[in-house]
């Protein structure tokens, strides 16, 4: 469930942010690098991806992924919570940031003892919604609810984009499993 909703993810912010060029975007939660990837095919050389995280061994591993792939160039990557994220994304492009990402609990293949925690991810939130803007505009939050924690950093998130947006965004997971992965995902103009 929780690969096919970064799939998701990626397939929404493809659709709804193609064609807006340049794409300046944030992987507040690297990890692997995927979404880092992902992110930063989709800004392409005109535009720029920050990303960020607070272990070394996920910042190493999107460098090499970015890399491998031939776009390290158009990412910037920064071993800091995502809390600080206005204190590393160049005062110009705020109010220009089309997508950010979140995808929240624990480094995969990692021990699992670093997780985000609704304390800074809800600062992290916050800080997004003051850099978005400038056109089309995402905002996308995979949540994990099975691990100690999770179910409330959850409801945490959820209560912040409800405050946010009101009824105008998504929310996807299996209707059928209390615990399974749950994206949250806003699309808007601003
Ligand atoms: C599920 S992983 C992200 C997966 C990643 N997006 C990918 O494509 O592979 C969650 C990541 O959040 C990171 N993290 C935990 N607290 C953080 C914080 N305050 N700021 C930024 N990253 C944090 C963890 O170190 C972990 O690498």
């Amino acid at each position: 469930m929780g690969t096919s909703l970064v799939k998701l993810a990626h397939s929404i912010a493809r659709d709804f942010l193609s064609g807006v060029e340049p794409l300046y975007a944030v992987d507040a939660t690297v990890g692997n690098g995927y979404d880092t990837l992902f992110l930063a095919g989709l800004a392409g050389a005109s535009g720029r991806v920050f990303g960020f995280d607070v272990q070394a061994e996920a910042i190493a591993r999107a460098r090499g992924l970015l890399e491998k792939n031939a776009l390290s160039g158009v990412a910037d990557l920064f071993l800091c919570g995502h809390e600080r994220m206005e204190d590393f994304i160049p005062p110009e492009l705020s109010g220009r940031i089309g997508c950010v990402f979140f995808n929240l609990g624990w480094l995969p293949g990692s021990d699992k003892s670093t997780i985000t925690k609704p304390d800074t991810t809800l600062a992290a939130l916050r800080a997004s919604m003051r850099l978005l803007g400038g056109g089309r505009c995402m905002l996308s939050a995979l949540c994990y609810r099975g691990h100690a924690g999770g179910q409330e950093e959850y409801e945490a998130v959820e209560s912040f984009f409800c405050e946010t947006f009101g009824t105008a965004f998504d929310s996807f997971s299996d209707l059928a499993n209390k615990v399974s992965p749950v994206l949250l995902a806003a699309k808007f103009s601003s």
